[in-house]
């Protein structure tokens, strides 16, 4: 997949144009009808991550990473929160704002461009921050943790969907994968009550859409030839990571200065 803002743009332009490739993701993941992921979190991820918010009507959730924005209007629909989604990708902003309108939901949507350290947030404006499938885009990590960090009230709530190596040696996984230790790093980066959870069955899932993406006929169709060599990678070595799901806490009283 690719890294760079520009590289993301460019592999969102082709996703934008490839309902084949949205269908298979909904499907084979269990998604609501109407939600656009470009990631790995299914239905039923997505209902233990709304539950484990636990957002009220007018409470406010950043979902950083957010693509296409359809994890935080689909929680927004169901919570009655306001989204702000954070992302570095021009292109998958203003196509946000587009699937906020069409959903009926702007007047609760703000969709900005950012970065995953440098979200330009206000200190302490969210009551939580959601990063579902990219903290390991992070350069570099501690400091998206404590961008996390600086962004959540007192009180208020992280989660993020990952995943982290079986063995943090192993080099035939990539150094952006291999960095991942959330157990270890939330708490650096000021969070309290930090929970690491495995979710094998989140896993299967993901394995069950890469194998039926290769069976497709991918044509000219450009987001499904790259969703296809991303099966072949993640498929390779798909044993060697586990899927988890972390969530931590604001402490009620700040330290005076994050560590
Ligand atoms: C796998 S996609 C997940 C998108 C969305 N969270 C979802 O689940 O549908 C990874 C996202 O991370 C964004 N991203 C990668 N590096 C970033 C950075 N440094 N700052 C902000 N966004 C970044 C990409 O543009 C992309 O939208």
């Amino acid at each position: 997949m690719a890294r760079s803002a520009g590289e993301f743009d460019s592999w969102y332009a082709d996703r934008i144009e490839s309902p084949v490739a949205d269908e298979l993701v909904r499907r084979v993941l269990g998604l609501p009808p109407d939600l656009q992921s470009t990631s790995l979190l299914g239905g039923a991820g997505l209902d233990e991550v709304v539950a484990a918010l636990d957002l009220r009507t007018g409470q406010v959730l950043v979902d950083l990473a957010c693509g296409r924005g359809g994890y935080g209007l689909e929680i927004a629909r169901r919570s009655g929160c306001r989204v702000v989604g954070i992302d570095f990708s021009a292109v998958a902003i203003e196509h946000a704002r587009r699937r906020a309108r069409a959903l009926g939901l702007a007047d609760r949507a703000d969709f900005r461009v950012g970065e995953l350290t440098a979200t330009g947030l206000s200190t302490a404006s969210a009551d939580a921050v959601l990063v579902v499938d990219s903290i390991q885009f992070a350069e570099p990590l501690p400091d998206a943790l404590r961008e996390c960090r600086r962004v959540v009230r007192p009180g208020g709530r992280v989660l993020v969907t990952c995943w982290e190596a079986v063995d943090a040696d192993d080099e035939r996984l990539s150094p952006r994968l291999r960095q991942l230790d959330l157990g270890r790093q939330l708490p650096r980066a000021g969070f309290v009550d930090v929970e690491v959870a495995d979710r094998p069955v989140w896993r299967l899932a993901e394995q069950a859409l890469w194998q039926e993406a290769l069976t497709i006929d991918a044509g000219d169709d450009p987001a499904m030839r790259s969703m296809q060599d991303e099966a072949q990678r993640v498929l390779a070595t798909f044993d060697r990571l586990r899927r988890v799901l972390a969530t931590a806490r604001v402490p009620h009283s700040a330290p005076a200065s994050l560590p």
